[in-house]
């Protein structure tokens, strides 16, 4: 393990955003999605694991995903909707010299949420709003000591739509995973990722989330601010 807390960049603690959002229909009813966690989990293990501090903020996930991680330089914020995620992270982002947005954060929610559980009736329609747009939010914010990295999970013409998303939101750097990939994305423990930036593309094979994880921490830690 490297416990030496100074990088060439001097990134010393960083925001990580990980798993779903869960956006309330009801008492007891939510939209979400199936993201796991993992790969925001193995992401916080490494950066710990360079001595960095992490602030994990974290959607709903089952605990086992989390329970392993102990470590003094380790606080973790638990939140449900994409709104809470958004509060957490404008109040943690500016604490910090980076963070990396891997949260499968919702992008519409009901404009309305029912006090009482929705009966079984005909047809039954339940109006979105947008979110917030958290990563361009913090995009906004950035300073020039800080850095912004990126998820995009694309379903066609990927690196342009990548790319795209990286300047609209002023990220530093950006991870490309795609759905089209065999193995790579939600609930498996692999993935396939490509690693964008302004002048370079690198892909990577499959691999570990913990190895992909490496690898992206190690991009974090070379990107001169
Ligand atoms: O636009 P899209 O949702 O594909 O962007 C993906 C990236 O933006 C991820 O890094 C994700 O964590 C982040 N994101 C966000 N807030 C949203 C939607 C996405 O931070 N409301």
């Amino acid at each position: 393990m490297n416990t030496s807390n100074s990088t060439l960049n001097n990134i010393r603690k960083v925001l990580i955003t990980a798993g779903p959002t869960y956006e309330r229909i009801d008492p007891v009813r939510f939209i979400g999605n199936y993201s796991s966690g993992k790969m925001g989990i193995a992401l916080a293990e490494q950066c710990l694991s360079h001595g960095l501090e992490v602030e994990l903020v974290l959607g709903p996930v089952s605990q086992h995903i989390y329970q392993h991680l102990d470590s003094p330089l380790l606080h973790i914020t638990h939140v449900e909707s994409a709104n809470d995620m958004y509060e957490a992270c404008m109040r943690i982002y500016p604490t910090t010299d980076a963070a990396i947005l891997c949260a499968a954060v919702a992008d519409f929610t009901p404009e309305v949420v029912a006090d009482q559980k929705i009966k079984r009736k005909g047809e039954m329609v339940i109006r979105l709003i947008p979110t917030h747009d958290i990563a361009a939010a913090l995009g906004k914010v950035k300073t020039d000591r800080q850095l912004l990295v990126g998820f995009a999970l694309e379903t066609n013409d990927e690196e342009q739509n990548a790319r795209g998303k990286m300047q609209r939101k002023n990220f530093d750097f950006i991870v490309l995973n795609s759905l089209q990939d065999e193995g790579a994305g939600f609930r498996h423990d692999t993935n396939k990722i490509t690693i964008i930036d302004k002048t370079t593309k690198t892909e990577y094979p499959l691999k570990t989330k913990h190895e992909c994880a490496a690898d992206i921490v190690e991009k974090l830690l070379k990107t001169p601010l």
